[in-house]
């Protein structure tokens, strides 16, 4: 598909997205969908995926991982699993969603996407609608799911964005992850709607300067932008993290009194206590449901 076409297509089913009229009367997930995302890479989001899921689990919650960097997913590597298997056997009906799904530390379960979601466009009605009874008996007892995006704005990484009910934007305190964050905003914001945002300031020095960076942030989107921007929190710089990784665990696990795993463990709290953002319909929204859909219908 020509990269026109394939943008037309992106803009005209993400339209049919925000349009609350074409969700499906059956779509009741009560799963609460957080993404996170960045504009830059390296910024944390894969370690704040994984120790933010942790945090949430011991808080009780069932949380589902969903990594859905597609092209150079790296939960997997962080969390020290090694899946056999990802979406692509599924789609190619060769395993069942639950038999592809591995679990992570404290319990949180990962659904290694992989490539797999790339062909979604590709299945037949009776596919997909065995692939939504699928995903339904997954999501459904979830309590959380979060979702790993790639870098950059490409068109899948707008998808998972828009189709979360809550965008958790990454920025560290460098100028130019300010600026690429700024940037996914406005895309966001301009070309699909998407007009509140949730900021965390990770590799930070101190919370004071991870307030600045909100504001410095906040000051150009209200200057420029119709847009709403939360202050969430800070992930401080913690060497510990990086060792952490290089011996594929959660630090927040192997060294919860750490830095950082207190900054983890007080964003999963706040997380819980702030209540989820919800549509008019009250409805769970997610990706799938809507890439999924049969556009004959
Ligand atoms: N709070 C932190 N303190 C120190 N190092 C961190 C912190 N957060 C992330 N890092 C390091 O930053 C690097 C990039 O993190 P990663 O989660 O892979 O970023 P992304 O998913 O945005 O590309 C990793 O080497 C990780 O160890
Ligand atoms: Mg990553």
């Amino acid at each position: 598909m020509k990269r026109e076409d394939r943008s037309n297509k992106v803009i005209s089913l993400t339209k049919r997205i925000l349009d609350r009229k074409s969700i499906p009367s059956h779509s009741k997930w009560n799963t609460r969908v957080i993404s996170i995302t960045s504009g830059k890479g390296g910024v944390g989001k894969t370690n704040i995926v994984a120790n933010l899921g942790f945090s949430l689990s011991r808080l009780g919650k069932k949380v589902l991982i969903l990594d859905a960097d597609l092209g150079l997913g790296n939960l997997d590597v962080l969390l020290g699993l090694t899946p056999e298997y990802n979406f692509s056997h599924v789609i190619m009906g060769l395993k069942t969603i639950s038999e592809i799904i591995i679990e992570g530390p404290g319990n949180m379960k990962i659904l290694p996407a992989s490539s797999g979601i790339q062909e979604l466009t590709e299945l037949t009605k009776e596919q997909k609608v065995r692939l939504l009874t699928q995903l339904d008996l997954l999501i459904n007892p979830m309590d959380i799911l979060l979702i790993d995006t790639a870098a950059g704005i490409s068109s899948n990484v707008m998808y998972f964005n828009v189709t979360a009910q809550e965008i958790m934007v990454v920025v560290t305190p460098e100028p130019t992850s300010i600026t690429d964050a700024y940037a996914l905003m406005k895309v966001l914001s301009l070309k699909y709607s998407a007009n509140h945002f949730k900021l965390l300031v990770n590799l930070t020095a101190s919370t004071q300067e991870a307030r600045e960076v909100f504001w410095q942030l906040r000051r150009v989107a209200d200057r420029f932008l119709d847009i709403s921007i939360e202050y969430v929190g800070c992930v401080l710089f913690d060497e510990n993290v990086t060792k952490c990784v290089k011996v594929q665990k959660v630090i927040s696990e192997i060294d919860p009194d750490s830095r950082a795993s207190r900054c983890f463990a007080s964003l999963a709290k706040k997380i819980c206590k702030s209540p989820p953002f919800h549509y008019p319909e009250g409805d769970t929204n997610f990706f799938w449901k809507y890439l999924l859909e049969d556009k004959s219908d």
